[in-house]
């Protein structure tokens, strides 16, 4: 990806790529930040490509957009399609995409009646940047452009033929609707300060824990990793894809569990995020539910199990840049 260096993210955080370089993981940094750049070149294009009929919203969507994201999900869609063959072109409408609809499930997730959150990546959140019925409005115009983005001719060349768009489109929606995001954000917040929770045993509140996890994060996760699989030319219907969704909804998992940890134990500043706000909004999270060593090995399970379904591609592909994302994902500190 070293054709896809542009300008670089401002950062007054600290450099997610400076985290990542580990014995072990060689390039991981150094595509990380491509990725970064890359996608954030191309949304800037984007915005300035949109209609202005309301400014105000259309300011709030690219603040939302723009701000220091970790580009973890651009980054497995990159990721995938290049694990099968696939072209970074073909992959930068998927990136954005997913990128998007990411952003719109963070502006809801804090507006006041979700976790009423003020600070996001650093910033101010966007219904304190803006209102909440700016922030509310743009994440339902996001969630549309992030469709739109799929198939829209009129925003630049896609190198994808219909039915690729098509699959990614039902990819996408299915990951952030009843059966995905949504549904997981619906569960997160009937759980949170439930009084029932007392009646639940330690078993079955990490089943809830897990479903919840799995559709509120997860799905978007696998979500991704299909799409770069996809925009590579893999049949929806192979075992490569089954292999590839199985390692995504792995990580999607653990990707989750070392947030609900990073909530608990990191700082404010660091994470560009209030931290403890779990506790006190009462949510069910695994540091909640299991205490901290046992999250952390609860994470390494998932992360071993994505190992394991890499393994099923290794004989065939070179699936080393996926086995430096999960060891990415499970070191970060923010
Ligand atoms: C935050 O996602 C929401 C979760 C699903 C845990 P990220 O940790 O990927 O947030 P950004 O995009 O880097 O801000
Ligand atoms: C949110 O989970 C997952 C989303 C779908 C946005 P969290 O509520 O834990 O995410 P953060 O910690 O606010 O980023
Ligand atoms: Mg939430
Ligand atoms: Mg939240
Ligand atoms: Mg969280």
């Amino acid at each position: 990806m070293s054709d896809c260096v542009m300008t670089p993210l401002d950062s007054s955080r600290q450099d997610s790529s400076s985290l990542i370089s580990k014995p072990g993981e060689p390039g991981i940094d150094a595509f990380i930040k491509s990725v970064q750049l890359r996608l954030d070149q191309n949304l800037r294009v984007l915005f300035k490509r949109l209609p202005n009929v309301a400014p105000r919203l259309v300011e709030a969507m690219a603040y939302a957009c723009l701000g220091e994201g970790k580009r973890i999900r651009p980054a497995l869609v990159y990721a995938a399609c290049q694990v099968f063959g696939g072209d970074q072109v073909a992959a930068d409408r998927a990136a954005m995409a997913v990128e998007i609809l990411h952003a719109y499930s963070l502006v809801h997730d804090d507006l006041p009646a979700m976790d009423d959150d003020d600070l996001r990546r650093g910033q101010p959140t966007c219904h304190v940047a803006f209102d909440e019925a700016t922030a509310i409005l743009a994440g339902d115009a996001l969630q549309s452009l992030a469709f739109e983005v799929l198939v829209d001719s009129a925003l630049g060349d896609a190198p994808l033929i219909a039915a690729q768009q098509v699959s990614l489109v039902r990819v996408l929606a299915q990951a952030g609707g009843t059966a995905g995001m949504a549904a997981g954000q619906s569960l997160d917040l009937d759980i949170a300060g439930s009084d029932n929770r007392g009646a639940h045993s330690e078993n079955s509140l990490a089943k809830v824990l897990a479903e919840v996890h799995f559709h509120k994060t997860a799905c978007l996760i696998r979500a991704s990793l299909e799409m770069g699989a996809l925009v590579a030319g893999v049949a929806s219907d192979s075992a490569e894809m089954t292999a590839i969704k199985t390692y995504g909804e792995s990580i999607g998992l653990a990707f989750q569990i070392q947030d609900d940890i990073l909530d608990a134990t990191s700082s404010t500043a660091v994470l560009g995020k209030q931290v403890g706000a779990d506790e006190q909004q009462e949510k069910l999270t695994y540091p909640a539910v299991l205490g901290l060593d046992r999250s952390q090995r609860e994470m390494q399970r998932w992360s071993q199990r994505a190992c394991e379904a890499l393994a099923e591609l290794a004989p065939a592909y070179s699936v080393g840049i996926l086995q430096n994302m999960s060891s990415f994902l499970m070191r970060r500190s923010f």
